[in-house]
């Protein structure tokens, strides 16, 4: 399998959905549409939805039916970003290679760019046009989940363990709270997703979510090693940010090569877990080698 082509297939897959998922550019009040197309369209990596796909593939589901919950995930992922990187969170200048939402178009349109691209999330999914001949219970069930993950007892919890943690030395199991959560928690939900779509074993479920939790781990201990070794242009954002705001990381807290380790063992986990769906989980393998080595 060439792994390239694969994400790049399901990558302009979801680029594309995504502009017939936004309202139209140009509507009244333009900038709010125009800062919505400046963070979501500026070159992510689309790792979430190419997950929930990846999943839904594996068990044999239909890729199209999984295409608005990709999305919306997406959607989620970019508002965590634009307010993650406001004054009051992050403080960070730059992202997916261009200035931050909130340099552009000021702090107040940051903030409803994000609440926006949140409402949407849920809009498109609730959207009884894209139900694709699914159960709209199941659907109830895959946004219910997404919902879940996506606040308090996920990403949100993290987020607010993260913030209150800066400055402050902590343990080990704080920080693994802090980074499962703020980032585990969504790309967990994003293989969920995929295995909801395509009617998933209560067995199957269980196994890709206990995946999700390794390689969502591993995905935020690469992130801080690249706030320390990436290269800006790169990773789209400046390095050494972490540091600045006096973050809880997995370098700072068990030292550069302890931590690249940590992220390799969760990987071989990761990879040991999928060897229970065999050859048509080497879609999901390669994302899972590719979330270890990348380097962006
Ligand atoms: C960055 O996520 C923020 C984290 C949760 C670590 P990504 O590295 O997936 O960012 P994009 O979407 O590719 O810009
Ligand atoms: C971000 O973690 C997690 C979320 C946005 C939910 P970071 O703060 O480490 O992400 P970057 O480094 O700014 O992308
Ligand atoms: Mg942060
Ligand atoms: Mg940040
Ligand atoms: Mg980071």
């Amino acid at each position: 399998m060439d792994l390239r082509k694969e994400l790049e297939l399901r990558r302009k897959l979801i680029e594309k959905s995504l502009k017939c998922f936004l309202p139209k550019a140009g509507e009244y009040p333009d900038y709010l549409h125009k800062s919505l197309y400046y963070s979501l369209f500026a070159g992510g990596k689309r790792i979430r939805p190419i997950l929930t796909l990846a999943a839904c593939e594996t068990l044999g589901g239909e890729r199209n039916q999984a295409i608005p919950f990709a999305c919306a995930i997406e959607l989620i992922h970019t508002y965590s970003l634009v307010h993650d990187d406001l004054p009051a969170m992050d403080n960070d200048s730059y992202r997916r290679g261009k200035l931050t939402n909130h340099k552009v178009f000021g702090e107040a349109i940051a903030i409803l760019t994000g609440d926006a691209l949140l409402t949407l999330a849920f809009k498109i999914m609730s959207d009884t046009n894209n139900l694709n001949r699914l159960d709209p219970l199941l659907v109830i069930k895959i946004i219910n989940n997404i919902a879940f993950f996506s606040g308090i007892a996920g990403m949100i919890g993290g987020q607010a363990v993260d913030i209150k943690s800066e400055g402050k030395k902590i343990d080990e199991e704080t920080l693994n709270y802090i980074h499962s959560h703020k980032t585990g928690a969504l790309i967990t939900a994003s293989v969920r997703t995929g295995a909801l779509v395509a009617n998933a074993s209560d067995k199957d479920l269980k196994l890709l979510t206990e995946y999700g939790q390794k390689i969502g781990l591993a995905f935020q201990i690469i992130d801080d090693i690249l706030d320390i070794e990436g290269i800006e242009k790169k990773i789209g954002k400046k390095t050494g940010s972490d540091k600045k705001g006096k973050k809880a990381t997995y370098p700072q807290c068990l030292g550069l090569d302890a931590s690249k380790r940590k992220a390799w063992e969760l990987d071989e986990e990761a990879l040991s877990i999928l060897e229970n769906f065999g050859k048509k989980a080497s879609l999901l393998s390669g994302i899972t080698k590719f979330i270890v080595s990348r380097n962006k």
